[in-house]
């Protein structure tokens, strides 16, 4: 099967790495907006544009279903593509929100722009309606995370500054509301201590049980990247030797770079 996956930069190899765990021997295509990276500080109008775009290529070279690796991405497409895209679209927004319903008092972290469509409380309450929520934008650690600082000092610091306030308010539950967030996760949990951290990436692995057959066999990864491809490759590479990237090292891999043209940008779908 091709699978087709998008983000801003390296933060989907959180979800592609438990896919190719869960799932071997697939081909998977994975858009990385490089260029455009970070989006959650992007306007809502020009994200969605940027993320349509990414689909657009996506399904030109083959896609077969969009498993979205990218919650701002996933926030401004408000959990679905339009009808007329027709394709099968997993929302990662929509499987973080089942994931945490059970809980009464939970926190999310996101970006800004995930933060302000508020999707992320609105799916909650869908699923529980009696549920406290908290949302917090930890937007720095999009580029803590591209930067490969995932933990130290410098990362201590950071995780500290944004979720004190959240750490205070006792959450029972924290999701990582950005796939970028689980690179920090050893921070992170180091600091919430007792709270019980889920990445929705898990929740959305189970659900492509039903939709993905099981595959034997070597995994192929393209990446298709905007902008700096080399930085891109270096950062992949980093991951590879990293447990996060646990599944990477027996993949073939290819890394190309994609130009997204003025008149596809303002055509999309
Ligand atoms: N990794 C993305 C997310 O899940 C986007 C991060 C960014 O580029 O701001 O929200």
């Amino acid at each position: 099967m091709n699978i087709g996956l998008f983000d801003s930069g390296i933060g989907g190899l959180t979800v592609l790495t438990g896919l190719i765990r869960k799932f071997p021997g697939h081909n998977y295509l994975y858009f990385a907006d490089y260029a455009n990276l970070p989006y959650g500080s992007k306007p809502y109008e020009h994200l969605k544009k940027l993320v349509l775009n990414g689909l657009n290529k996506l399904r030109a070279d083959g896609a077969e279903i969009i498993v979205s690796a990218c919650n701002t991405g996933d926030a401004v497409l408000d959990g679905r593509i339009e009808e007329n895209f027709s394709m099968p679209y997993y929302s990662i927004v929509k499987a973080g929100a089942k994931a945490v319903k059970d809980y009464s008092k939970i926190a999310v972290i996101t970006t800004d722009q995930t933060m302000k469509t508020g999707v992320y409380i609105k799916e909650i309450l869908k699923l529980n309606n009696g549920a406290f929520i908290l949302q917090k934008s930890a937007s720095l650690f999009v580029s803590l995370v591209e930067e490969g600082i995932w933990n130290g000092k410098m990362a201590d610091a950071v995780v500290k500054y944004y979720l004190e306030d959240v750490k205070r308010w006792e959450p029972q539950v924290l999701l990582l509301g950005c796939t970028h967030y689980p690179f920090l996760q050893f921070t992170i949990s180091s600091f919430m201590k007792d709270v019980v951290l889920l990445d929705p990436a898990e929740k959305l692995l189970e659900e492509l049980e039903r939709v993905i057959p099981p595959g034997k066999g070597t995994s192929k990864v393209r990446f298709l990247v905007t902008g700096n491809v080399e930085r891109f490759q270096t950062l992949v590479n980093l991951v590879q030797h990293h447990p996060l990237g646990n599944g990477l090292s027996n993949t073939e891999i290819s890394v190309e770079k994609v130009v997204i043209r003025e008149a596809q940008q303002e055509g999309a779908l």
